[in-house]
């Protein structure tokens, strides 16, 4: 296509009902529950595109994991997958998610585990040290408590459970936290009142052994269970995936400077050390705020239109745009490398609008992906289910923000489903 006739398909393009699940609310089936996740797939567009787009023996990807929808409905349908995100606490989640544990085995685990919480004081302190960030998000009561408590799941020999039970801390760590519940900013509560750990890690990790009992027979059942499943701890740019090898690519790239995926984790990235500090966390991830790179232009025609436009608004923002187009050229690439001829890449895209200017993610990716020799298959519009992505951007600072104001624009209201094929 054209760069004018991509425009023009999108102007003109409707919503495609079959695709917005309209009315389904729970997202919770399998083990999709185990942890709350900026911008998470709805598991059921997932599991459609698995349906229309895999055969039973492709290997099916997701370069930008996150907590692992992908790879849990690949796993249901029996299909080998593997998945690859930046973030680590995305890959403690989905290491979890993918991994069912035998029911009566993990029950045991639990009893265990509740036994060694009974022996907690509330006298003694902490052994370990800790990060200074750790004060600062947390009353010294619940501190005591969670360092209790996790260090009782790292004496756990079974790597499996042990991953298990950090799963359900690390969900609850925001509970327990002075972090605004309601807010994916890294924003103090005056007036919070964290819930109790204990009871915290009791409820959540119940629901979990519950899921997990779900999860395990009907893989069992299927006979499902030993199909392969993996995460790597990779950058999308650069994968230790096989060229040819994939079947199918699903999966949602970061959105242009919306989730600050660093600073979101903060918390189990603080307590499960998997950081010293924000910045170097930060700068890997694509679409972030934080990016270093100083570009300002880009090899694709609609990407430039945008980034000149922005530039006449807010140059920081033109910045990042660019860079982000530039590396999801890169993505785009690798992509392909790893596909099988034939292979189909599934991307699912949002357009939102920054200072006034539209970026026009979707139509961007659709000329990347032609001139990389993708050819397009199915161009899908939906609109995003209920509550399931922030619609309120604010105007000055383009952050999200919750409420909608005098300040606010509405974004995502929908998205776009780019089916392309090798
Ligand atoms: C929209 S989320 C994906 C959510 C996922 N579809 C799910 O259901 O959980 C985007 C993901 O991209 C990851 N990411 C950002 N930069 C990355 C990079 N350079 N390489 C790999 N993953 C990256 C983030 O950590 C985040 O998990």
């Amino acid at each position: 296509m054209t760069n004018s006739s991509i425009i023009a398909y999108f102007d003109n393009i409707s919503v495609s009902p079959e695709w917005c699940f309209k009315n389904v609310r729970s997202t919770e089936q399998w083990t999709h529950g185990y942890h709350r996740y900026p911008a998470k797939f709805l598991p059921n567009l997932v599991k459609k595109i698995i349906e229309d787009y895999t055969q039973e023996n492709d290997v099916v990807a997701d370069f930008f994991a996150g907590c692992g929808t992908t790879l849990v409905e690949a796993k249901v349908h029996g299909r080998k997958s593997i998945g690859v995100d930046i973030n680590p606490v995305a890959e403690l989640i989905t290491k979890a998610k993918i991994s069912p544990i035998e029911p009566s085995k993990i029950e045991l685990e639990f009893e265990t585990m509740l036994a060694k919480l009974e022996m907690f004081d509330a006298d003694g302190h902490a052994s370990r040290e800790m990060h200074e960030r750790i004060d600062y998000w947390f009353f010294p009561e619940h501190k005591n408590k969670i360092a209790f408590l996790y260090e009782n799941i790292l004496t756990v020999t079974d790597v499996t459970v042990k991953e298990f039970f950090l799963v359900s801390l690390s969900h609850i760590l925001k509970n327990c936290s002075k972090w605004l519940q309601s807010s994916t900013k890294p924003q103090i509560d005056p007036h919070k009142n964290p819930t109790d750990p204990f009871s915290a890690f009791k409820t959540h990790t119940r629901m979990m052994i519950n899921r997990n009992r779900e999860f395990f027979n009907q893989l069992s059942k299927d006979s499902y269970l030993a199909t392969d499943c993996e995460i790597r701890l990779e950058d999308a740019r650069k994968t230790s995936i096989k060229s040819n090898s994939v079947g199918a690519i699903i999966t949602s790239p970061p959105y242009v400077t919306s989730y600050e995926y660093a600073d979101i984790h903060q918390l189990t990235a603080y307590w499960y050390e998997y950081i010293t500090d924000l910045s170097g966390f930060r700068k890997n991830f694509i679409g972030t705020f934080y990016s270093l790179n100083q570009e300002l232009n880009s090899d694709s025609e609609l990407a430039q239109n945008i980034i000149d436009d922005l530039l006449k608004k807010d140059k920081r923002t033109a910045k990042e745009v660019a860079n982000y187009f530039k590396d999801m050229k890169i993505v785009a690439k690798e992509m392909r490398r790893v596909l099988k001829k034939n292979g189909h890449v599934c991307l699912v895209v949002g357009n939102t609008t920054f200072f006034g200017v539209k970026i026009k993610s979707a139509e961007v990716f659709v000329e990347i992906l032609e001139s990389l020799g993708f050819k397009m298959v199915e161009i899908i519009k939906r609109s995003i289910p209920y509550k399931l992505i922030p619609t309120i951007r604010d105007k000055k600072s383009g952050r999200f923000s919750k409420l909608e104001n005098k300040d606010s624009n509405l974004v995502y209201p929908e998205e776009y489903i780019l089916i392309a094929k090798k």
